[in-house]
This record gives structure tokens, sequence and C-alpha cells, in this order.
């Protein structure tokens, strides 16, 4: 049975504890000073620690009195190349650099669940494994490499928790099967001939091919994806010329792309190149095409997440339980989930009118008391899992 009351005593050490990472964002496999404060503090709570896993991960391990299964619960610790434009006392103190996805709050959850079950280690059944994983943000992500060096050895399940403001306060939601998009990422270089823009005949414009090129990839995704398919192809990036007065030698495309299927994957990927070639060809210039595979898409087992929607009704929490639509965000627990049953969820942290800002934005800010929420969730399906027959 979780413990309401151990719990609820954590709550200002969590928003201390977030509000800490929150001044001191670090960038992903980056994050020394970070790990360096959850290590200290898992120690100081008796819990077997492994630092370095993975360069700044940490991994603990709390071995309850009673026999059950080993649960693992992920939370990621890493910030975001963002200028921070809150105004609040917690604002990042490092310029450039802001936890602008929750992750602050993810790794202040993670830490009052080990705290708790440091306090209440002769009622736990099974042994339970926090991974504090470095660099989600940033291809190739931590995960894989944590889980190459061990961090799902002997681990039953495996259970993660994004703080969600596109859904408010008070609502719980993940789905069974594909959750999350996998988010590739590609780059075009074009290289034309620059040269007078009084006498454009005699060059050719790597600018106007960017600029043609960018508005026919926008047929991919709508003539070329099977419409049943959910697929996202954005271009997020575009940069050429020097002068009003010059045409363009070089223009630099970059975008990522979205998808649940390889099917739609290699289809875009296949009609990218095509593209880029043939645009390029039309307006007689160069290219070069780079496309970058990110993570799998986040596919959550069926038994897991059943356990989930079960185990977060029953928690008095106030809360809605939903099942949510797909997201074509992407996320390294993807990796967990290949190797070990598992659900990964979400907790409404938005402002209940929705004014909340989007994940990755400068004024980016989280409802607290969904930390409170997602830890008492994390604690009651590691707790059931464990003790599963
Ligand atoms: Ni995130």
């Amino acid at each position: 049975m979780l413990s309401e009351e151990t719990i609820r005593a954590l709550e200002p050490d969590m928003v201390e504890w977030r509000r800490h990472f929150h001044r001191h964002p670090e960038l992903s496999f980056e994050e020394f000073r970070t790990s360096e404060m959850i290590a200290g503090l898992l120690e100081s709570w008796g819990l077997e620690v492994r630092r370095g896993v993975a360069g700044t991960g940490v991994i603990g391990t709390l071995r309850g009195a009673r026999p059950g299964k080993t649960v693992a619960l992920r939370a990621d610790i890493d910030a975001l190349p963002i200028q921070d434009q809150k105004t609040c006392d917690y604002a990042s103190r490092t310029p450039g650099v802001m936890h602008a996805c929750g992750h602050d709050g993810h790794t202040a959850q993670l830490l009052a669940v080990a705290r708790y079950y440091s306090l209440r280690r002769e009622e736990t059944a099974g042994t339970r494994v926090f991974l504090f994983q470095p660099a989600e943000e940033t291809l190739p992500g931590g995960a894989a490499a944590m889980i190459r060096e061990g961090a799902l050895d002997g681990v039953a399940a495996v259970f993660g928790c994004h703080l969600w403001t596109p859904f408010p306060y008070g609502v719980v939601a993940t789905r069974p099967g594909p959750v999350m998009a996998s988010p590739d990422e590609f780059e075009i270089e074009i290289t034309g001939r620059g040269g007078h823009a009084g006498m454009p005949h005699l060059s050719s414009d790597a600018l106007l091919a960017g600029a043609h090129l960018v508005t026919v990839i926008q047929s991919i995704v709508s003539r070329n994806v099977n419409p049943l398919d959910a697929a996202v192809v954005t271009v997020g990036r575009i940069a050429a010329g020097t002068a009003n007065n010059v045409i363009a030698e070089t223009c630099r495309i970059g975008g990522t792309v979205r998808t649940f299927t390889e099917e739609a994957r290699d289809v875009i990927r296949r009609r990218l190149e095509e593209t880029a070639a043939h645009v390029c060809a039309l307006h007689g210039a160069r290219h070069e095409f780079r496309f970058m595979e990110g993570y799998p898409p986040v596919v959550n087992d069926p038994k897991e997440t059943a356990r989930f929607f079960r185990v977060a009704s029953a928690l008095d929490g106030g809360w809605k339980v939903t099942e949510c639509d797909r997201i074509m965000a992407g996320e390294d627990f993807s990796y967990y989930l290949r190797e070990r049953p598992g659900c990964y969820f979400f907790v409404g942290a938005g402002r209940p009118d929705g004014s909340s800002a989007p994940h990755h934005h400068p004024l980016f800010d989280i409802e607290e008391k969904a930390m409170f929420a997602a830890a008492r969730l994390l604690i009651a399906v590691a707790d059931d899992a464990a003790e599963a027959s």
C-alpha cells in the first residue's frame, strides 16, 4: 500500500530540488553537478549507487525487505540550449541553458520516490532501480548507453513518465502500443553558383532552389505517405545568402521527420532524397543529403499499460485517467521498452486554461503539484508490478 503520509511529507523537498535543478540546468552529457547531487542524495539515503553510467548517468538500487520483482523507474536529467525568459526566483542562472522540458521535475520526483522507498524498505517487496539518465534531448541519447552498461540487468518491468503541459494538471494519460513517434532529422546542403544579383542568368541561385525545395517537401506527407499512417515532415531551419545584392552560392536546410512505422519512415526518407535531387537538378545546383536516424517510436506494452490504468484509476488523486492520442514528439524511453515490458505515461502539468507555454519554449514552466501526482503514480505502479505473480 502506498503510504500517503510518507510521500506527502516529501513534497516540499521535491519542490526545492526541482527549483535547484531549474536554476542550475546542464546540457545533454554535461550533467556533472546534477548527477553529483543525485548520487550524493541517494548515497545519503543508503542506496547502492553507480555513478558515471553512460557518462553522466546515475543508477540507484534499493532492495526491499520482502520478496518481489525488480522494477526500474527512469527520469531524464538534461536541459536544453534555450535562454530562460522567466523572471521568477528559480529561473535559470546559466545563460543560454534552460530546463524547458520538465526534466528537472522528472529528476526531483524520482529522487522523492527513491527517498520514499529508503524510508519504507521494510514494507517494500522486490527491488527498485532508479535510472537517472543523461541526454534525452540529443541524439543518440543516453538510454541506449545506459542499457549497454547494465541498466536493465535483472529488471522485470520499467516505467517512466513525462510531466506534460499540453495536458492540464489533473489529467493522467497514456495509451497501449505506439504512443510517441520516431524523430529522425535531415540536412540538405545546396551549392549553386553565386554572383551578381543583377545578372541572375549567369548564376545558379541556391536560395531559390532551397525555397522551392521547402515547399515541394510539403507534398511528401500529403501525397506519398499512406494517409492512415500518421507522419510529420517539418523544415525547421533554412540559411542562405550574405547580402541583398548577391545571389546565394549555398543554402542549408534542416528538418525533422516524425513517424510510427518503418514503412512511413522509409517512404519519407526516399522521397526527401529524390525531391532534393530533382529540385536541385532543376535549378542547376548540386546538393548533399544527410539523414540522421532518431530514436525508435515509444511502444507501450499492453499488459503493463493495463496495469498502469488499473493502478492510476484506483488511486484517489482527484485526477482524470484517460487514453490519449499518439504524440508526435520523440523519447529515448523507447529503448527501454524494446528490452523490457513497461509503460510510459503523461502527467498533466499545464495550467487549467491551456495558457502554459509549450515544451521547449523560453517561458516553459510546470505546475509543480504534478510532480507529487507523478511520484505517487510511479510508486503505486512499481509496487503493483513488483508484487505481481
Ligand atoms: Ni522531455
